[in-house]
Formats: structure tokens, C-alpha cells, sequence
């Protein structure tokens, strides 16, 4: 099988094809990415893809990708993907998304159904976050919860799904949808919750709390995302879709303190953490939890994502493999072996990003 993967590069996307290729050695892998402040080359070091530095705004570009490399299973993660940013900037989250996602369909129809048609896979890794947010005693989402979505980021998302569904429908591209919910593990941009923390945690940096720091989301390690989205790909039915969660609803408030007591105690067993990371409140005998710091609220700031993945686990046999304790744990230890992975990214443009984001919110 050949497989074209879109934002490769990116976090999930890169995590993929770590996976990908250790399952299945005998499969091509084409990632095409255009390397945005999200994506890195060296996240994909070391592993037996082919890659193609390009738009997928380029309907041309995927079109001779998909014909030339005799493409069959199209794996669609690239995204403009972080909602503080889509409420700064929100075109660039349509012209990604939407028209981003527009062109991938096209091409793909282009391609896949002239003729007599090839057999083919176009899977769309949505979010949860379409569904909008839930009060604390709602049912959790599941595939037929009504879209209802609040951020520019999850509006993009929203518009993408239903045109992967339309091309479905109308044209017959053989289309397969995954929405999931808040992934965490290696290789994340530390511009989301736990990256971030991490390092600011590591650096004696404030751990901004937005509000009241009672929303809820559900964590999934992005392993046992990339498990599903095999699942999808390997026993999923054509046309549908399929939400992934970890079954991990947390307060924000107790992953910020899990990481916190975490941090606390991998310095204490570890004395070598104190020279390398000097300015680390943990470095001197104090606690992390020193570093919370109340900040004003996100605008729009979705309350509780919770998933019902029961129609995963009756159709695809998925279910998660790690509990949050678990992941959470593997996910320190990588951040904190890969310090050469994210000081690269620190020195780009992430830094302004932090930077001008705190004097934003005082
Ligand atoms: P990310 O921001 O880490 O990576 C996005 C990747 O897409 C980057 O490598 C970037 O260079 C690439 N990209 C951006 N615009 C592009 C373009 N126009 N052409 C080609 N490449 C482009 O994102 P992520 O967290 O890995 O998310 C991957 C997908 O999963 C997204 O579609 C996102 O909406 C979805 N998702 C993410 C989460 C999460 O918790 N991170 C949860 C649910 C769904
Ligand atoms: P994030 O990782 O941005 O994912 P999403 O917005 O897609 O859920 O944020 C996770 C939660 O953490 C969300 O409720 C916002 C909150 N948050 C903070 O409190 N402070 C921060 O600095 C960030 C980045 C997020």
C-alpha cells in the first residue's frame, strides 16, 4: 500500500508515521507538509519516508502525487490547529482547513474516480471540538451529536468535515471521518497545555491558567489516536464516522497539577535535572505548583469535551491502551530526554509567540 500523509510533520502526523512504519514496514509513506512554525523535519528523523515540502493548497501537487505515486489511502492531518491562534488570526484557519481540505478532495476525485475509478481511502482526522461544549451532566459526544462549534479553529473543522461528507455523497469518494479528543505525547508543539507547561515548569517560566481552569477535556495519548486511525482505516465503513476518545475526562486544574507533582518528583529522584534546568523552582526545593498563574479566560472558551466512543469500540474492536497516569508519565520522560528536539523549536518562532501572548494577557 502507498499512503499519502498530509501534515506529517505536525505533531499527531509525525506520530503516525512513527507508528505506520514500525507496523507496517512493507507500506510507501509520502508526507507532504509545508512545514508551518508546527511542522519539523526533525521530527520524522531517522524514519524511511518520502517527503515532499509543499501546500496542500496545490491541487496540481497532490494530483501528480496521488497519479504518479500510485497513492491509494490519503491520511489528512494537515491543519492550522490551535485555537488561541485561530482567535487571533482566524484566515489563515480557512484558507488551511477549508480550502486546504477543498483542494485535497478535488484532487483526490480528480484522480481516484476518472475512469473506471481506483480503489481508494480518503480518512479526515477531525476534533471533537465541532461538537462545541457540554454542560457538566450532558451526555458525552458520539457521531450524532449535532455540530455546534464555537472557535474559528473548530468552525474550520466543522466546514471541513461536512465537505469531506458532501464529496461522500455527491461524488462518491470513498471517505472515512475520525473526530478525537485532546491528544498529548511526543513531538507536540509547546504552544498547547501540556507541552507548554512542561517547559515553562522546566524554565521557572508562569503556568498561565486560563479562568477558572475548571473546564474539562478528554485525553487521549496520541499512540492509541494513531491505533484508532488504523482501526478506521483497516475496519471502517465507507462514508462514516467515527469519534476516538481516551476516556480521560480531567479537569484542567488536575492535569496542571498532576504535571506539576510530576516535575516535582523526577527532580527529586533525579539530581542531574537541577543542573540541567537551573531556573526550575523544583531545582531549589520548591514546589512547580509556585509557577500557576490565573490569567483572563480564552474568549469563548469551550467548557467540557467528553467522547462516547462506543461505536469505535463495537465496529473497529478500539479501545484506549493507556490511562492518563501512564501516558502522562512517558510524556515527561520524552520531553525530558529530547531536550535537543525542543530547544530547535524553542529558538523559532514559538518564543515570540509565548512572549507576545503574556504581554497580551498581562
Ligand atoms: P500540528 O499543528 O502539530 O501540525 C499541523 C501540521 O500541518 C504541521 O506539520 C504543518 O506544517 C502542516 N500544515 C499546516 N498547514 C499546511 C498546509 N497548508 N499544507 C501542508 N501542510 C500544512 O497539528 P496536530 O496537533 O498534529 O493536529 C493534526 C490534525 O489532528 C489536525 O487536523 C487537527 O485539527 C486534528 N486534531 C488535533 C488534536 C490535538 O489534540 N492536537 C485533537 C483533535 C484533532
Ligand atoms: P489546548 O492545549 O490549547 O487545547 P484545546 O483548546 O484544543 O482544548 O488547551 C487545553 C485546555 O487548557 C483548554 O481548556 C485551554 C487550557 N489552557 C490554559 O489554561 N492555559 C494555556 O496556556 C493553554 C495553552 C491552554
Amino acid at each position: 500500500m502507498t499512503l499519502l500523509v498530509t501534515g506529517g510533520a505536525g505533531f499527531i502526523g509525525a506520530n503516525f508515521v512513527h507508528y505506520w512504519r514500525a507496523r507496517h514496514p512493507e507500506d510507501a509513506i509520502i508526507v507532504l507538509d509545508a512545514l508551518t512554525y508546527a511542522g519539523n523535519r526533525a521530527s520524522l528523523a531517522g524514519v524511511d519516508v518520502d517527503f515532499v515540502q509543499g501546500d496542500i493548497r496545490q491541487t496540481a501537487l497532490v494530483e501528480q502525487l496521488l497519479r504518479n505515486r500510485g497513492v491509494e489511502t490519503l491520511v489528512h492531518f494537515a491543519a492550522e490547529s490551535h485555537v488561541d491562534r485561530s482567535i487571533h488570526g482566524p484566515a489563515a484557519f480557512v484558507d488551511t482547513n477549508v480550502l486546504g481540505t477543498l483542494s485535497l478532495l478535488t484532487a483526490a476525485r480528480s484522480v481516484w474516480l476518472a475512469g473506471d475509478g481506483t480503489p481508494h481511502r480518503f480518512h479526515h482526522v477531525s476534533t471533537d471540538e465541532v461538537y462545541g461544549s457540554l454542560g457538566p451532566t450532558d451526555p458525552a459526544f458520539s457521531e450524532t451529536t449535532a455540530y455546534a462549534p464555537n472557535s474559528p479553529y473548530s468552525a474550520s473543522k466543522a466546514a471541513s468535515d461536512h465537505l469531506v461528507r458532501a464529496w461522500h455523497h455527491t461524488y462518491g469518494l470513498q471517505v472515512t471521518t475520525s473526530n478525537c479528543s485532546n491528544n498529548y505525547g511526543p513531538y507536540q508543539f509547546p504552544e498547547k497545555l501540556i507541552p507548554l507547561f512542561l517547559i515553562n515548569a522546566l524554565h521557572g517560566r508562569p503556568l498561565p491558567i486560563y479562568g477558572d481552569g475548571m473546564q474539562i477535556r478528554d485525553w487521549l495519548h496520541v499512540e492509541d489516536h494513531c491505533r484508532g486511525i488504523e482501526a478506521v482505516l483497516q475496519r471502517g465503513r465507507v462514508g462514516e464516522t467515527y469519534c476516538i476518545g481516551g476516556g480521560a475526562e480531567l479537569l484542567n486544574i488536575a492535569v496542571i497539577d498532576t504535571l506539576c507533582a510530576a516535575v516535582d518528583a523526577a527532580f527529586a529522584a533525579d539530581p542531574a535535572l537541577a543542573a540541567r534546568f537551573p531556573g526550575a523552582p523544583a531545582a531549589r526545593g520548591t514546589p512547580t505548583a509556585s509557577l500557576k498563574t490565573t490569567v483572563t479566560d480564552r474568549p469563548g472558551h469551550d467548557r467540557r469535551y467528553a467522547i462516547d466512543e462506543a461505536k469505535a469500540r463495537a465496529e473497529l474492536g478500539y479501545a484506549p491502551a493507556r490511562d492518563f497516569a501512564t501516558g502522562f508519565a512517558a510524556t515527561l520522560a520524552w520531553y525530558l530526554a529530547n531536550e535537543g528536539w525542543w530547544r530547535a523549536v524553542l529558538d523559532g518562532s514559538y518564543r515570540d509567540w509565548v512572549e507576545t501572548n503574556y504581554a497580551a494577557r498581562g
